[in-house]
């Protein structure tokens, strides 16, 4: 089982449509894929159509009441699971920081449900906090999206710097490009100024409609748009991320 986390200090970068989109092509590929919500906006959930079975769902996880395993929804699509986020989630923090060994309880949860599945996706809230720090310490990727612009890039700085003072590994990060404007002459410096750095994918995913219109379908994009240069876009960044990921 391969764990792959989508990550931003930064809100709105695209975190939660590359989740989905990923996750969904790694089902169609027949790997056996979950994707597990932790942000309580709960977007990723609403993408897969999934809403949250018992009351304080996320609360009851992390503080152990309730079953990894049993949070576990199958999705409308074939091999794509989804563990919904309801708002409890928002506790996360609190809930960990009473714990001891807390930097272990994400690791510890995923650990239980290794056998069933090949690839997961967990999808973050924005943040560095002790989630994020369990979450960190606990998967095998993380994964940015970051927009190619001064405030976005130094988030994405403060993120290297956190990695560094914390002694964690910054060799799981892996970056890429999210919302790119090609009329935007800033987005090109900046893109070609970073991809000398080799944390950042190739593949790029642009601002495109076709993406934001997934809130319309409440579905992951090539189930609307298969053909479309969206799709294709993730389509290649999935390819990337499977030869240095998951291979
Ligand atoms: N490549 C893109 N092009 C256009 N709109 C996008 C793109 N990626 C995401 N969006 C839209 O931007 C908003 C934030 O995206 P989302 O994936 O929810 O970000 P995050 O999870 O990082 O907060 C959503 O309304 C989404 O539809
Ligand atoms: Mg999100």
């Amino acid at each position: 089982m391969v764990t792959i986390a989508l990550y931003n200090l930064k809100g709105g970068v695209g975190k939660t449509a590359a989740a989905i989109n990923l996750a969904y092509l790694s089902a169609k590929q027949g790997y056996k894929t979950l994707v597990w919500d932790l942000d309580p906006q709960g977007s990723s959930s609403f993408y897969l159509g999934a809403e949250a079975s018992v009351k304080n769902e996320a609360k009851k996880i992390l503080n152990g009441e309730m079953d990894l395993a049993s949070a576990i929804q199958q999705s409308a699509y074939e091999h794509l699971d989804i563990i919904p986020a309801d708002l409890s989630a928002r506790h996360a923090d609190i809930l960990l920081s009473e714990m001891k060994q807390s930097k272990k309880k994400i690791a510890s949860l995923l650990s239980t449900i290794k056998k069933d599945y090949d690839v997961v996706f967990l999808d973050c809230p924005p943040g560095i906090s002790v989630l994020h720090d369990a979450v960190f310490s606990g998967i095998d990727w993380i994964l940015m999206p970051n927009i190619p612009t001064t405030l976005s890039i130094r988030s994405f700085e403060s993120v290297l710097q956190y990695f560094k003072e914390n002694d964690l590994d910054a060799s799981k990060l892996k970056c890429f490009f999210s919302m790119v404007d090609h009329r935007k002459n800033l987005h090109h410096e900046v893109i070609n100024t970073f991809y000398k750095d080799k944390l950042f994918f190739k593949s790029y995913i642009p601002y495109l409609s076709d993406v934001e219109k997934m809130g319309v379908h409440e579905s992951p994009l090539e189930t609307f748009a298969a053909s479309s240069y969206a799709a294709q876009c993730y389509q290649d960044l999935w390819k990337e991320i499977k030869q240095r990921c998951i291979n």
